[in-house]
């Protein structure tokens, strides 16, 4: 698809179960297969950037067998087709063999992150590499301290960017002081840290998503938590396996992001939005919400092996109050600030985002993406090296927008497109792929 058309939407109705969370999607293939015996996972997220991580896997000779939905998603009216199930036949920490060819991780920061710490301690050869996008993606962050851990690795650009190329060898734990708030650095040097002789101490900047060590531990790893610090307690060359996992992923919140926002800025709607993963290092854009005056009732809260899990109830609400965020909430939501943009035009008052550097290397450059775009739509906004400032309410117009090839980005400008008078054209709209495949259809399914 090369440009999608939407109109503005008179209502949304219904109930939706999002795709399975990415990010645990992720991780439950990596620690499965360097875990010893055959691992489940239920609802994994059959999207671009999870099958990255089962192929780089593959590559590395896990045979991972796949079970697809019978019925294609769509068809299920929303009743979570999107996953599949997974075995996994692990083969404990030191089991990966060396891989034939040059990994690529595709649009997928968290593949390539991750792996590079299980890579590091591995004994053989292997390098890495991605799409045009993550080839700019900022490595350092992660090869620096996994060097500091004496991790053999070359990297393009001084050891910057990628392609990187990673020499496995005997790793020594260290005591890291992140100087960013990232979720992957951490887990990445969790994972060094498995391999390492000694205890690596990790200490983060701010709290950022915890599924590495939820899961890490379930499976018997030996890592504490105290605040921000962590402490992982290697095996170096004595073995003690990882036990295999049987897990069923949540429903991404950062997936019903956009259609919580959709909700409240659509006129006469109200969706249920079902099996929500809740994980308070991921939620901060409801805690914006309350704040901002939002209808949302969070229903029927369980436990989803190990995460915390709920029905979203939202329902428009057209007095939404303008807020200002700092950098202490970003880590929370930092996948959100695009969809965040889009419900700040809907907002009476200046909302102001500050503190969100890191937005401007993730897929795209977050900040200046959903500048340039919203302006298209008609909106005042000043940019900031470090946020935005959004003016609302407004009258959105339709306009030709840009997704930059950043699926979060076309999927907040589809949520704008339903709230702007006549019809928005988005360019390049098929990198909804990266983490929610059938949006589109999801989205025209509860519209009304
Ligand atoms: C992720 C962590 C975040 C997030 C990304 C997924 C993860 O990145 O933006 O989409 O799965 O660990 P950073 O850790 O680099 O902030």
């Amino acid at each position: 698809m090369e440009r999608a058309e939407l109109t503005k939407a008179g209502s949304l109705k219904g109930e939706i179960t999002p795709p399975p969370d990415k990010s645990i999607s992720h991780r439950a293939v990596m620690f499965a297969s360097i875990a010893e015996g055959k691992s489940i996972v239920r609802n994994f997220l059959r999207a671009e950037d999870p099958i990255s991580t089962m192929n780089a896997f593959r590559m590395l000779g896990i045979e991972i067998e796949e079970k697809i939905p019978p019925i294609p998603p769509l068809l299920k009216g929303g009743e979570g087709g999107f996953g599949g199930e997974l075995i996994i036949h692990g083969k404990g920490l030191h089991g990966l063999k060396e891989p034939f060819d040059v990994i690529n991780c595709g649009n997928s920061g968290t593949t390539v992150r991750l792996i590079s710490g299980i890579l590091s301690g591995n004994p053989f050869f292997s390098v890495l590499t991605g799409d045009d996008s993550l080839k700019q993606r900022p490595m350092a962050r992660v090869i620096n301290p996994l060097k500091e851990m004496g991790a053999d690795i070359s990297a393009r650009n001084g050891d910057k960017y990628l392609p990187m190329a990673i020499k496995g060898r005997r790793l020594k734990a260290t005591d890291y002081k992140m100087p960013v708030a990232s979720a992957q650095v951490k887990s990445c040097l969790i994972l060094a840290g498995l391999y390492a002789d000694g205890t690596t101490t990790i200490i983060e900047l701010q709290k950022s998503r915890d599924h590495t060590e939820r899961m890490l531990k379930s499976m018997g790893a030996n890592i504490e938590i105290d605040g921000l610090i962590l402490r992982v307690k290697g095996q170096g060359s004595r073995v003690k396996e990882l036990s295999p996992i049987d897990v069923t992923v949540p429903a991404d919140f950062s997936s019903a992001a956009f259609f919580v926002a959709a909700a409240l800025i659509i006129p006469n709607s109200e969706i249920l939005i079902k099996n929500a993963g809740i994980n308070p290092t991921r939620t901060g854009l409801l805690d914006v919400l309350k704040k901002m005056g939002a209808d949302i009732e969070i229903e029927n809260i369980r436990d989803v092996s190990g995460e915390p899990v709920a029905d979203i109830h939202c329902k428009t609400t057209s007095n939404l109050k303008a807020v200002k965020i700092g950098g202490d909430t970003m880590p929370s939501l930092i996948d959100e600030f695009p969809i965040l943009c889009v419900l700040a035009t809907q907002a009476e008052g200046v909302t102001e985002i500050r503190g969100a550097e890191e937005l401007r290397v993730k897929e795209s450059d977050r900040i200046k993406a959903m500048a340039a775009e919203l302006k298209k739509l008609g909106v005042e906004l000043e940019e900031y090296p470090d946020g935005i400032s959004i003016k609302g309410k407004t009258s959105l117009k339709g306009n030709v927008v840009e997704s930059y090839h950043d699926h979060r980005i076309a999927m907040s400008l589809a949520i704008a497109a339903l709230a702007a008078q006549g019809a928005t054209t988005i360019n390049n709209p098929s990198c909804v792929d990266i983490s929610f495949p059938g949006f589109y259809e999801e989205l025209k399914r509860i519209t009304r």
